[in-house]
């Protein structure tokens, strides 16, 4: 089948799609549209694009239901999600995956102790800072040669168990951004010894459930809730997601009435209809597209094993402990051999090839396919990357680029405490001791060395010195020279 007569076969089928045909509905009906919003159908956008967008962008007319008190087709899409992605309850996100790790974590309450890979993305500080939780951070393995982070132990997290108690919750983050999957089955089995519950950020494995071929979706693998963003890997609008509840799920009345109070009382259709969308669309070619982009992504991974100066791992991805598989439409492109960083290679790639990868590394590329890419988009990137090859001067032995992380920080006051706290800006050569009300992650490996509410080790000063010297970027803090770093100031 080919993917463009998929596209098309989609809205003709209409089979349980409901959100999109309560829409169609209301289009046909043709009333005068005397309530929000105020491009009534698409009429007030002045671009012929956004006119399409604006004929289903509706908002809680009777017969829309309504997404806080879901009774009618937005009930019944969510409870078609929850069937298909295995889920007791699945709740529909407007605010990305974003607001479905900040629903859980508010879930949690003030002071719970909640166990959380250093890995987390930058979304769990929101949460921190709105429930007032007590992170009890768990190391995370890195790659020695990318410096970013694969995965998180069974062992660490057992360690942590031993060491403190009163845990509330668990975290993990799998897949990771760089595609490997945890030992969800084995960490959820030990957590389940100490009652605590798994809640794994699968931001970007919204699709392994469509396929068996790919890792399994954590709540198969004994999670009892999973947080997606389903538009980075699925043929879903930008910002939509699903927080998914499952068996055992032990506050799921608590998360609802947090997923109540953090989304819009205006929550978009056209986003709501297209996880609808998606949804039925994966349940009905999900396997047939995903095996072919499988084979196309590996075919192209192998072509680019035989360039000299690059390498894109796959299942080498399982010799790092606690990496129990990997996403095969993840394409990772290590620069081992080429004089060229990964920042370099991806301006060229986007300015002479015509390429935007997802995301670059001091080392590396990340190119992410789905099966909604065009046949020839992994040809073309395996050739570009010959033709890159050849052009450019060979050199040997690998960059070694990254220098020790500094240990987790001890935490002084909650994320939370130390955001509402009064601050004041110092330099960063004298916030040694106090209090950082910053989060600072530089890119790779995405791992904050320092959060709000730990306080500022030497170590920690002397990392981001070297960050400030070598120019590496960091996410976070408010001076982006790297000169000053807020502090709470007591
Ligand atoms: C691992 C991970 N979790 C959560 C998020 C947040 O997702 P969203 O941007 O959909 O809110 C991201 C975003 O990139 C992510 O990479």
């Amino acid at each position: 089948m080919k993917i463009e007569a998929a596209g098309r076969e989609r809205v003709g089928d209409a089979v349980n799609i409901p959100i999109y045909e309560a829409l169609l509905e209301y289009c046909r009906e043709r009333n005068v549209l005397l309530h929000m919003p105020g491009h009534k159908g698409g009429r007030g956008f002045t671009l012929s694009e956004f006119q399409a967008v604006g004929m289903v962008d509706f908002t809680e007319v009777p017969g829309l239901d309504d997404l806080h008190n879901p009774r009618g087709v937005l009930s019944e899409a969510q409870r078609l999600a929850a069937e298909a992605w295995g889920a007791e309850r699945s709740l529909f996100l407007v605010n990305g995956a974003t607001s479905g790790i900040q629903c859980l974590l508010l879930a949690l309450g003030e002071e719970s102790r909640v166990l959380l890979p250093r890995n987390a993305h930058r979304s769990f500080l929101g949460g921190l800072v709105i429930s007032g939780a007590r992170p009890i951070f768990v190391e995370c393995e890195m790659d020695a040669t990318l410096g970013v982070a694969l995965s998180v132990r069974p062992e660490s997290i057992r360690a942590k168990l031993s060491s403190c108690s009163g845990i509330k919750g668990a975290f993990l983050v799998s897949p990771t951004y760089y595609g490997t999957v945890n030992e969800i089955k084995e960490i959820a089995e030990l957590l389940l010894e100490w009652e605590i519950p798994l809640m794994v950020d699968e931001a970007h494995g919204s699709h392994f459930i469509f396929h068996p071929g790919y890792p399994r979706a954590a709540l198969q693998e004994g999670a009892q809730a999973s947080v997606h963003g389903l538009h980075k890997t699925m043929p879903v609008l930008t910002q939509a997601g699903i927080l998914h509840l499952g068996a055992g799920f032990p506050w799921s009345d608590r998360v609802q009435a947090c997923h109540g109070l953090l989304t819009s009382t205006s929550p978009s259709y056209p986003l709501m209809a297209s996880i609808d969308i998606g949804r039925a669309t994966m349940q009905k070619h999900g396997r047939e597209l995903l095996e072919q982009a499988k084979e196309r992504t590996e075919r192209c991974r192998r072509r680019i094993n035989g360039i000299p100066g690059f390498v894109s791992r796959s299942w080498e991805f399982l010799e790092t402990d606690g990496v129990a598989g990997y996403d095969p439409l993840k394409l990772l492109v290590e620069i081992t051999g080429l004089d060229l960083d990964g920042y370099q290679l991806s301006r060229l790639l986007r300015e002479h090839y015509g390429i935007q990868v997802e995301l670059a590394g001091d080392n590396h590329v990340l190119a992410m396919f789905s099966p909604f890419n065009r046949p020839d988009d992994w040809d073309n990137l395996a050739v570009a990357l010959s033709d890159i090859s050849q052009r450019y001067a060979h050199r040997s032995g690998a960059r070694n680029l990254f220098p020790g992380f500094p240990p987790i920080p001890p935490l002084a006051f909650t994320p939370r405490e130390s955001f509402l706290s009064p601050h004041k800006t110092v330099k960063i050569e004298e916030s040694k001791g106090m209090i950082s009300a910053e989060m600072a992650a530089p890119y790779p490996p995405g791992i904050p060395c320092i959060i709000p509410g730990e306080i500022i080790t030497a170590e920690v000063v002397e990392y981001l010195i070297y960050l400030k010297q070598n120019e590496i970027p960091v996410q976070g803090l408010q001076d982006r020279s790297l000169q000053s770093i807020q502090v709470v100031n007591v």
